[in-house]
């Protein structure tokens, strides 16, 4: 199996969708990880107040299929894609879908890889937005409930 890696950003639209955001987040991992572990994808996703990142990692068809459907969704818009790429092994295999949360402990690395005040993706190169979602996961995983935290079964 060709193992891919691809990465998003996009602009969060929970706020025109749902009364309060963490609720939306929360819809949103719950399909997600239950379609990733079907599909053996993993990833992360940092679900900041104007913007998502995310990594998706897996099988070329399943992860092409899934951002198809991440791109028809009206919670979110101006999806751009910044890399797609063959990778040997996937960097988060213990996470059908990892939630990164900006929080007082993490917020240092938006302005240490962003390299400004404001968190714009846009401005970012794709290897320095690749190494905050690293970071930040590194940092640990926020929001606490156990199945975001689900192993993906059969990871590669
Ligand atoms: C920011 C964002 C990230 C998402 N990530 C995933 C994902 O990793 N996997 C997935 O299957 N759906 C993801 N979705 C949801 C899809 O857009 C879509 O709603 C879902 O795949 C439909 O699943 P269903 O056909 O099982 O209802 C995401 C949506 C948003 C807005």
């Amino acid at each position: 199996m060709m193992l891919i890696r691809l990465t998003y950003f996009s602009y969060n639209r929970l706020n025109d969708w749902y009364a309060s955001k963490d609720r939306g987040v929360a819809e949103i991992l719950a399909t997600s990880v239950a379609n990733n572990l079907r599909d053996c994808i993993t990833g992360a996703l940092i679900c900041h107040d104007r913007w998502f990142v995310q990594e998706l990692e897996g099988a070329e068809d399943k992860v092409s299929a899934a951002f198809e459907r991440i791109l028809r969704d009206q919670r979110h818009r101006d999806v751009s894609l910044v890399t797609m790429q063959a990778v040997s092994a996937r960097r988060f295999p213990n996470f059908a879908m990892a939630c990164l949360l900006p929080h007082e402990d993490n917020c240092d690395l938006f302005r240490h890889y962003g390299e400004d005040e404001i968190f714009d993706p846009r401005k970012m190169r794709a290897d320095r937005l690749s190494d905050l979602i690293e970071a930040m996961a590194d940092r640990g995983t926020t929001g606490g409930q156990a199945w975001m935290k689900k192993p993906a079964m059969n990871a590669a």
